[in-house]
């Protein structure tokens, strides 16, 4: 491999920006690549050839950690250049994101191949991190980033809105990697974010937080021209007068059980431009265990918040995440998830099975239960709430909705050729018979059929978002 090492090179410089845990970093990577093409560099054609590797990790359970080393193993592997630490020209690995955060150290001494580590919550350091040890990179040549996009996010984007989380759920890393401080962006910030990205075509913006409910809550008297106690329900408020009329759909994600109030149910309400699906961690269904996991509310407390959602919303979309084999999770407690997930009807659920993490409270915590144990009960779970989903996807059946239509359909359970997928606005899969020339258009779609993670459908006509 050969790399320009003087400024002004006719070669540029190469980057691939690999993305590994949520929707967090998926939204960071574009910076990362955003920042990288406006230093001058240019999209690699594979992670292989790439001059600079971003690798952006996740730490929540250890196979997410796993998966990160191994490929940081095996890149390592097929680029020795990568080692020679005294030809910075070479090229290198930059290791940022959320393991960064916590085994930062770790992986320095381990990989000589990785010359950056860039802990999430220093994102905002990349761009001269990268600098000090890229000086090639010529500030002269800096110029207008148009960074390649992924094909989902052509048409949809998520914006972070607050950043961290001041929960300590005691089985969660989150908190150690993404910092426990929340910082809330200025609402003024938002909407001339979601200005650009409406001007970019963008169809679908995923307003997002790992609480989106503690929004401004860190906020005392710094926000001007915006009340004290300027909450996510009046952030929606504001965008719903300022871009209700444009071609947007706005989703938001996480929401925290204990937090979601009235006033932002009613907030979401009030506008087709507001998604009605929730996702709502239950984490489990047994009183104990959540009050062992803090997280803030009991069965019964997420039980009537369900109500009152479905009262005020009844065509809401309901997803959640489910912990099997927390500490102290006996057959009993895991009965009373079952009977929580039977009882309320989840349309889908994220299902884990728990991984200790290093630094948080469980992992000091006795957990006699075996492996074995935890894997048998997590396939109960899933089975229960596959044919769950399954039922109440089949009631969908017959029923027209809008659907945003992505690209090519890919799935498994797409027919074959000539075939599209979107998303509708509560970000349930939709595959029809079409043509990807529609892609980034809204269409109005019957659903025809229902399997567990799409449904197939006949395309009606092109629409208007709200239709
Ligand atoms: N901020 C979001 C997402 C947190 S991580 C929230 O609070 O909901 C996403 C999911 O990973 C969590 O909801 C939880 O179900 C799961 N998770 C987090 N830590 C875990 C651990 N140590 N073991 C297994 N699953 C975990
Ligand atoms: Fe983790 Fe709990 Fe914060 Fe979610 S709310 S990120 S589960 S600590
Ligand atoms: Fe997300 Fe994983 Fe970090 S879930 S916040 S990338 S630990």
């Amino acid at each position: 491999m050969t790399v320009p090492a003087e400024k002004n090179s006719s070669k540029p410089i190469t980057y691939f920006v690999k993305t590994f845990g949520c929707q967090m970093n998926v939204a960071d990577s574009l910076c990362y690549a955003t920042t990288l093409e406006s230093l001058g560099c240019i999209p690699a054609d594979s992670d292989i050839s790439a001059d600079i590797l971003v690798v952006n990790t996740c730490s929540v359970r250890a196979k997410a950690e796993e998966k990160a080393i191994s490929y940081i193993g095996a890149m390592a592997h097929e680029r020795p250049a990568f080692r020679k630490t005294s030809v910075i020209h070479q090229g290198g690995i930059a290791f940022v994101g959320c393991m960064a955060s916590v085994r930062g150290d770790e992986i320095r001494a381990r990989f000589p191949e990785v010359k950056v580590i860039l802990p999430a919550t220093e994102i905002d350091r990349f761009e001269s991190i990268i600098l000090s040890v890229f000086p090639e990179l010529d500030i002269a040549s800096r110029y207008e980033a148009h960074p390649v996009l992924r094909p989902e996010e052509r048409f949809e984007r998520f914006l972070p809105i607050v950043r961290g989380c001041a929960n300590r759920c005691s089985y969660c890393i989150v908190p150690y990697a993404r910092g426990s401080e929340i910082s809330s962006r200025h609402p003024d910030e938002i909407f001339r974010e979601i200005d650009n990205l409406i001007n970019q075509g963008i169809k679908s913006i995923t307003l997002l937080g790992q609480n989106v409910c503690a929004y401004g809550t860190d906020i005392t008297d710094e926000w001007q021209d915006f009340k004290s106690g300027y909450a996510f329900h009046d952030l929606l408020s504001d965008i719903r007068k300022r871009f209700e009329s444009a071609d947007v759909w706005f989703k938001f994600l996480t929401s925290h059980p204990r937090d979601f109030s009235e006033d932002l149910t009613e907030a979401i309400a009030s506008s087709e431009c507001f998604s009605k699906g929730f996702h709502l961690p239950l984490q489990a269904g047994d009183d104990e265990i959540l009050r062992r996991m803090a997280r803030g509310y009991t069965s019964d407390g997420y039980r009537n918040l369900i109500n009152r959602i479905r009262s005020t919303i009844p065509t809401m979309r309901l997803t959640t995440d489910l912990i099997v084999g927390f500490p102290g999770e006996d057959e009993t407690a895991f009965e009373h998830t079952l009977d929580m997930v039977r009882e309320i009807g989840f349309d889908s659920a994220f299902t884990f099975l728990y991984s200790p993490r290093a630094g948080t409270p469980a992992e000091k915590w006795a957990d006699p239960i075996p492996r074995d144990e935890k894997k048998r009960r997590l396939q109960i779970l899933i089975e229960l709430q596959n044919e769950i989903a399954l039922e109440r996807a089949r009631k969908h059946i017959g029923e027209e909705r809008t659907v945003l239509v992505e690209g090519p359909a890919t799935s498994p359970s797409s027919p074959g050729k000539g075939f599209v997928a979107g998303r509708t606005r509560e970000g349930e899969v939709v595959i029809f018979p079409g043509d990807i020339i529609e892609a980034g258009k809204f269409i109005l779609a019957r659903i025809t059929g229902a399997h567990l993670r799409s449904f197939s459908a006949e395309r009606i006509s092109i629409v208007n978002k709200n239709d």
